[in-house]
Parts: structure tokens; C-alpha cells; sequence
């Protein structure tokens, strides 16, 4: 129960800039409202989190856990658009827990 109250720290790239990420478990509802709200991202997220859109699509490394596991839509969504790699995932479906920390997050454009 402890370590769900302790801080996350993941690293974000976007445009070339790279942001430390400080934030704590379930601070957002998951990744792509924090990229959004964050780094105020527009067009970010379109689906509001559903896993259909696609725009909320970033490269991962680093994430360890359940939360390295693509699950429910995000497997078809991402090989709609060519993606069938494990390191590219839809923000989305990536909740805020210390599977994150660690990480690096480059936000990519579409
Ligand atoms: S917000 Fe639409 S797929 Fe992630």
C-alpha cells in the first residue's frame, strides 16, 4: 500500500526536448491525459482514452510490469497503422503507477 504514495519519476520527449516527470500513482486517469494536460498537447487524445483514434501514440522504453502489456483495443488499433512492434503503445491504455518510473516516453506525431 505504501509504494502506491510514493513519487513517480519518467522522462517525456517531445520535439526534441526532454521533460523529468515527477507525479504520483493515479494522479491522471492514465498517460495520455497527463502528456495532454501537461505538455498541452493539442489534438492529443482525441478519443478521450477509449483506444481507437490513435492520437495519443508514443515510443516506450523502459516500463516495466503489467503496464508493459498492450491490452484491449490497443494491439488493433496500433496494427491498423503499422505498429507491431512492443515499444510502440497508445498512451492511453498505460496507467500512472510505478511501472513507470524509469521510463522514457517520446511522444511521437501523427
Ligand atoms: S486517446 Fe484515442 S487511442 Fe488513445
Amino acid at each position: 500500500m505504501e509504494k502506491e504514495f510514493k513519487n513517480i519519476h519518467f522522462t517525456v520527449i517531445e520535439n526534441g526536448t526532454r521533460i523529468t516527470v515527477t507525479t504520483r500513482h493515479g494522479s491522471y486517469p492514465n498517460l495520455m491525459y497527463l502528456l495532454k494536460e501537461e505538455l498541452q498537447l493539442e489534438s492529443f487524445g482525441e478519443c478521450g482514452g477509449v483506444g481507437r483514434c490513435a492520437t495519443c501514440v508514443v515510443k516506450t522504453s523502459g516500463i516495466t510490469g503489467n503496464s508493459a502489456v498492450k491490452d484491449r483495443n490497443e494491439p488493433n488499433t496500433l496494427e491498423q497503422l503499422g505498429y507491431s512492434d512492443e515499444t510502440t503503445r497508445l498512451s492511453c491504455q498505460i496507467y500512472i503507477t510505478a511501472d513507470l518510473n524509469g521510463a522514457e516516453i517520446t511522444v511521437l506525431e501523427i
